[in-house]
């Protein structure tokens, strides 16, 4: 990729280095459609943390290879008030945790801890099996403030269900961030290759995740993507019209793209003052059988019940307090 233009830029995470790539203004030939669109639902999490949660559903119980989105908040917490998850175990998938706003910190029963910012991400392979916790960070809890974060859940191949557990906990001055070729908006890299960028993050299988913010005014936004990759977009705030019919999508939605095209394309609906946020995320399908079981998910009912033997007899292991 030819950088055209280097320059700094605050973009609300604190980071500062923006890259303009002129040369990666894509142009798609067939524009994917729209499926559906998935309103989420508000659920409670952990000790009572309020989720908007567009899958599982009634309506859509996953979207190969992804199993789980939560959206954690936003709410406005007061001194005392934030709650988490404490101790819980997790086998044959990942979780990857996005904060936007507010401070949460982990620890797990292979000794592994740490602690997540806004903008921070972590991508936990629970492979094997983890017990962790995931709370909101002391300093936090007494000053309360705004949560708001996300929590995707990515299914694993039978052949690494049973891999070693591993993180990668990524600050946000390491997510790389790629200017709109009409200098409109930005992208955050998560995972994959995107505008001649590549993520920090490396993954089992391929995927895809990015977070996109577009100005109102800012031109319509093609992206290429595999026509084999489950692919969709959750709306975070504002209102966007996607794919081929131009369909309407606003916060606390989830479009899910058809795979009848070589591309997406993302636009902030017109007369707005909102700007756009969106993630949108894709992956290559498994098409393996999924046998899921609350925070065990594997290809048989066998080795679900061999998870709950081997997290009740402690071979998960214990967090130390
Ligand atoms: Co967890």
């Amino acid at each position: 990729m030819e950088k055209i233009k280097s320059e700094n830029e605050s973009n609300g995470f604190g980071v500062k280095t923006t890259t303009i790539a002129k040369d990666n203004q894509y142009v798609i030939n067939k524009n994917r459609s729209i499926n559906r669109v998935i309103t989420s639902l508000e659920t409670k999490e952990g000790e009572g943390f309020i989720v908007h949660r567009p899958f599982p559903s009634p309506s859509l119980s996953e979207l190969d290879p992804f199993l789980l989105l939560d959206e954690m908040g936003p709410m406005n917490l007061k001194p005392g008030e934030a709650k988490g998850a404490p101790d819980h175990p997790h086998r044959g998938f990942e979780t990857v945790t996005y904060m936007l706003s507010g401070k949460f910190e982990h620890k797990d029963s292979h000794g592994n801890s740490g602690k997540l910012n806004p903008g921070d991400v972590q991508w936990m392979t629970a492979g094997s099996g983890v017990i962790h916790s995931e709370m909101p960070s002391k300093d936090f809890t007494d000053s309360g403030g705004v949560l708001h974060g996300f929590q995707l859940w990515i299914n694993l191949p039978k052949i690494a269900k049973m891999t070693n557990p591993q993180y990668q906990d990524i600050p946000s001055s390491k997510i790389p961030i790629v200017k709109m070729p009409d200098g409109k908006g930005v992208v955050r890299i998560i995972a994959g290759n995107a505008f001649g960028t590549r993520s920090v993050i490396n993954t089992k299988i391929p995927i895809l995740y990015l977070h996109f913010t577009i100005e109102p005014g800012a031109n319509e936004v093609m992206y290429p993507i595999p026509n084999t990759y489950n692919t969709f977009a959750y709306v975070i705030s504002g209102e966007g019209i996607f794919g081929k019919d131009k369909i309407n999508v606003k916060a606390e939605q989830m479009a899910i793209f058809n795979k009848d095209g070589e591309g997406i394309t993302i636009k902030a609906v017109e007369n707005t003052k909102e700007k756009l946020e969106v993630l949108l995320i894709a992956g290559t399908p498994l098409n393996e059988p999924i046998v899921r079981y609350g925070p065990f998910v594997m290809n048989t009912k066998a080795e679900i019940h061999q998870a709950i033997r081997d997290y009740q007899s402690g071979r998960l292991g214990m967090i130390n307090h």
